[in-house]
C-alpha cells in the first residue's frame, strides 16, 4: 500500500495535514504506485475467490493510472475477470457512444484494453428519463452494497474541491443523484465540448456517502492548478464549501500528488514551519520574502522578533542578526531587476542578470500561440528590439482552433465578395473560400474544422501576430511561423510531439544560433500546448548543446497568460514605466480574434490585455511592497540552466 510520509515519530506533518498524502516526482511515476496497489487487491481477492470491487473515475488525472493497468494486463498477465466497477459519474443527458461519454471515456482509456467482463462495468446512464433517475440512482447503490461495498474508490479532485461531481454544498450524507454542474466544473469541461454553451449543465453522481464507504481512497491530483484546492483540501477544516475535505475522516484515503500539486502543502511551501531545515540560499530567500510579504513590511524592516515569532529563529541564529539578513535578500532581489534584458553594454555586469557581451545580441523568442510573446513579455520584446538587439520570434503552432466561425466566416466572405467583385469569382482559390464558407455556416456543434477553415483561422492568427511584429518594428525576415504539426488535429487534443516538431525547432535554433533564447515555461501544466512547446524547446536544446555558438546561448522562461514566478523564484524582472504599459497593450490589441469573448475564455473573463497588466502590475506591487522601487509594471523571467 502507497505508505503515507506522515512521519509518525514526530507528528510534525500532521500539524498541518490531516490526511495522508504521497509525493512524487511526477505524474507517471505516481500513476504507476497506484496501479501497482491495485494490482495487489486483484490479486489478493483473486486468491480468496472474491470479486474486487473498485470505484472509477474519468478526467485527465487517472489517464496514466489507466494505462498502466493496461500495460500490467498485456505484459504482466493481469486478469481483472474478477473486477466489477462502478464509475462515479456521467454527463446528464448523454448517449453513451458521444465521444465525450464516460462509457466511452472507460472503453477507449481501460475496458477495451483488459479482460474485465463488460457486463462487471458500470456506469452511470445519461440517456434515461429524468423521473426514473432516482430509482435508477438507488439501485445503482444497492448494486454496490450487495456486492460488499467498494473496496478501493480512485478519484480526481476538481478546482472547486469536488469528488466525482459532488460539487460545493454537497453534503457528507449525499446519495447518488442527478446534479446541477458549477460553472467552474463546467468550463474546464467545456474545451471538450467546443464551447460553453455546449457543454452539460447536470450529471449523475455516485453520493459523498457512498465514496466515504470504500474501505480505501486514492485521491490523485497532478499540476500546479490543482495545489490550492489540494492544500484546502488536506490542511483546512472540512466543509461542505470544499467536498475532498470530507475525505479527512475517512480512516483509510491518501492523496497521491506529483510535486507540482503538492507546492502548496505548508510542509512543502514553507518546511521551516515544520521540521528543521538546512537554511540554503534558496529557501532563506523564499522564507524572508514570505515573512515580509504575510507580515506586509518591506524586508529592511524586518526585526530579530519577526524572525523568532515566525518559526525562523534558526535562521537568525545562523546568519542573524535580522538586518544582516535583511540586507542580504533586498541586494539579492535588487539585483533581479533590470532595463537592459538583452544586458547592457559597457557596464559591470557580475551582479546584473544578463551579460555585457556581446553589446548586440541574437534574441529567439518562442512564442506558444500567436500572442503569448506580446502578452507575457511584451515590454521586453519591445525593449530587446530598442536596444539593439536582433530579435527573432518563433511562433510555434497556428493558434488556429481558437479562432471562432464567424470571425473565420467574414474572412471567408471577404475573400469572396472581393473575387466577385473583380470577376475572378470562378477559380479554384476563390471555390475554397466558398467551400470553407459555405462549411462554417452549416457546421454542426463538436463537428472537426475542415483543413481550408483551419487554415483561414491560422491565416488570421498569423496576420495578427505579424501585425504586433510590425508594430514593435521587427521586419518580416525576423518572424518564422512554425506550425508545429502537433497542434494541428483540429481538436483540442493534440497529438503526441514526434521528431518533426524537434527538427523544425532545433533548426530554427541552429539558423538564428541566438544569445538569448525566451521560452513559455509553464512548467507544471500536464495537458496544455505551452507545456508541449517547452518540452519541443528543451528538447531541442538539449539535443544540439554541444554546438559551439550554444556555449554563449542563455535561455530565459517567462510565464503563460495565467501565472507569474513566484517572487522567490525571479531571477530578471523588467520594469515598465506606465507609458510602456500602454504601448504594451496596443501591441495586444492587435489580437483582434482574441478579444471580446475569445473561444477558450476559461473561468477568468478579463481579456488578455487587462490580465497582462493585472499580473505585471501586481508584480510590480510585489517589489514596491517589498522595499523596492515603486514602477508602474514588471515582466518576470526564470533561467532554464541547460
Ligand atoms: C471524473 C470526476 C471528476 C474529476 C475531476 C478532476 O469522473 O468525477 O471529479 O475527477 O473533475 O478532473 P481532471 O482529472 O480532468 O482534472
Amino acid at each position: 500500500m502507497l505508505k503515507s510520509t506522515i512521519d509518525k515519530a514526530t507528528g510534525f506533518e500532521k500539524r498541518f495535514e490531516n490526511i495522508g498524502t504521497v509525493v512524487f516526482n511526477n505524474s507517471k511515476s505516481a500513476s504507476k504506485e497506484i496501479a501497482q496497489e491495485i494490482a495487489s487487491l486483484i490479486k489478493v481477492k483473486q486468491s480468496q475467490k472474491q470479486p474486487c470491487i473498485l470505484g472509477l473515475a474519468t478526467g485527465s488525472s487517472p489517464k496514466g493510472l489507466y494505462a498502466e493497468l493496461v500495460r500490467l494486463h498485456k505484459e504482466e498477465g493481469l486478469s481483472f475477470k474478477n473486477v466489477v466497477s462502478f464509475n462515479l459519474d456521467e454527463y446528464y443527458p448523454m448517449e453513451p457512444d458521444s465521444v465525450n461519454s464516460y462509457v466511452r471515456f472507460m472503453q477507449e482509456q481501460l475496458f477495451n484494453h483488459i479482460d474485465i467482463l463488460k457486463e462487471n462495468c458500470y456506469v452511470p446512464d445519461g440517456t434515461l428519463s429524468k423521473e426514473n433517475i432516482r430509482n435508477y440512482c438507488d439501485e445503482y447503490e444497492a448494486k454496490i452494497e450487495a456486492l460488499g461495498g467498494i473496496d478501493l474508490q480512485i478519484l480526481g479532485i476538481g478546482g472547486n474541491g469536488h469528488i466525482g461531481f459532488n460539487e460545493s454544498g454537497s453534503l457528507q450524507n449525499s446519495k447518488t443523484r442527478l446534479v446541477a454542474l458549477d460553472h467552474i466544473t463546467r468550463v474546464a469541461a467545456s474545451g471538450d465540448f467546443s464551447g460553453l454553451d455546449k457543454t452539460p449543465r447536470t450529471a449523475i453522481t455516485l453520493g459523498v456517502k457512498k465514496i466515504m464507504e470504500a474501505k480505501r481512497v486514492i485521491l490523485m491530483a497532478w499540476g500546479e492548478s490543482k495545489a490550492n484546492i489540494i492544500k484546502e483540501s488536506a490542511e483546512d477544516q472540512v466543509t461542505s464549501r470544499v467536498p475532498a475535505s470530507y475525505l479527512q475522516e475517512h480512516n483509510n484515503a491518501t492523496f497521491v500528488l506529483d510535486k507540482a500539486a503538492s507546492s502548496k502543502l505548508t510542509r512543502i511551501n514553507t518546511p521551516w514551519l515544520v521540521e528543521k531545515i538546512i537554511w540554503t540560499d534558496k529557501l532563506s530567500k523564499k522564507a524572508v520574502l514570505s515573512l515580509a510579504l504575510d507580515l506586509k513590511k518591506p524586508i529592511l524592516m524586518l526585526t530579530d522578533a519577526d524572525y523568532i515569532e515566525n518559526g525562523m529563529s534558526d535562521l537568525l541564529a545562523d546568519s542573524g542578526p535580522a538586518y544582516d539578513i535583511n540586507i542580504k535578500i533586498f541586494n539579492q532581489l535588487q539585483n533581479t531587476i533590470t532595463g537592459w534584458p538583452g544586458g547592457k553594454p559597457n557596464a559591470d555586469d557580475h551582479k546584473r542578470p544578463e551579460r555585457a557581451e556581446p553589446a548586440k545580441k541574437r534574441v529567439l523568442i518562442f512564442s506558444p500561440h500567436p500572442d503569448d510573446d506580446i502578452i507575457s513579455m511584451g515590454g521586453t520584446f519591445k525593449r530587446l528590439h530598442e536596444q539593439g538587439h536582433e530579435v527573432h520570434i518563433g511562433y510555434q503552432t497556428s493558434g488556429n482552433i481558437a479562432v471562432a466561425d464567424d470571425e473565420a466566416l467574414r474572412f471567408a466572405s471577404f475573400v469572396c465578395d472581393y473575387n466577385t467583385k473583380f470577376g475572378i469569382e470562378n477559380t479554384a482559390a476563390t471555390s475554397i473560400y466558398k467551400k470553407a464558407a459555405k462549411f462554417l455556416k452549416n457546421k454542426k456543434s463538436s463537428e472537426i474544422d475542415t483543413p481550408e477553415v483551419r487554415y483561414i483561422k491560422g491565416l488570421i492568427r498569423r496576420g495578427e501576430a505579424r501585425a504586433t511584429c510590425h508594430f514593435i518594428g521587427l521586419p518580416d525576415a525576423q518572424i518564422h511561423f512554425m506550425e508545429l504539426p502537433f497542434y494541428e488535429t483540429g481538436a483540442i487534443k493534440k497529438n503526441p510531439i514526434k521528431v518533426a516538431d524537434l527538427k523544425i525547432t532545433a533548426d530554427l535554433i541552429e539558423e538564428i544560433k541566438p544569445h538569448q533564447i525566451f521560452a513559455a515555461g509553464d512548467l507544471a501544466d500536464p495537458h496544455g500546448t505551452h507545456k508541449v512547446c517547452l518540452d519541443a524547446v528543451f528538447s531541442a536544446v538539449k539535443e544540439i548543446k554541444h554546438k559551439k555558438f550554444m556555449d554563449d546561448c542563455w535561455v530565459w522562461l517567462y510565464r503563460g497568460a495565467w501565472q507569474e514566478w513566484g517572487i522567490d523564484e525571479i531571477e530578471m524582472a523588467v520594469p515598465m514605466g506606465p507609458d510602456q504599459v500602454l504601448e504594451k497593450r496596443k501591441g495586444i490589441f492587435k489580437h483582434q480574434s482574441q478579444k471580446d469573448g475569445v473561444v477558450f475564455q476559461g473561468a477568468d473573463s478579463r481579456e488578455f490585455w487587462q490580465r497582462a497588466e493585472d499580473r505585471n502590475k501586481e508584480t510590480a506591487g510585489i517589489y514596491d511592497s517589498l522595499g523596492l522601487a515603486h514602477y508602474a509594471a514588471m515582466e518576470a523571467f526564470v533561467r532554464w540552466h541547460f
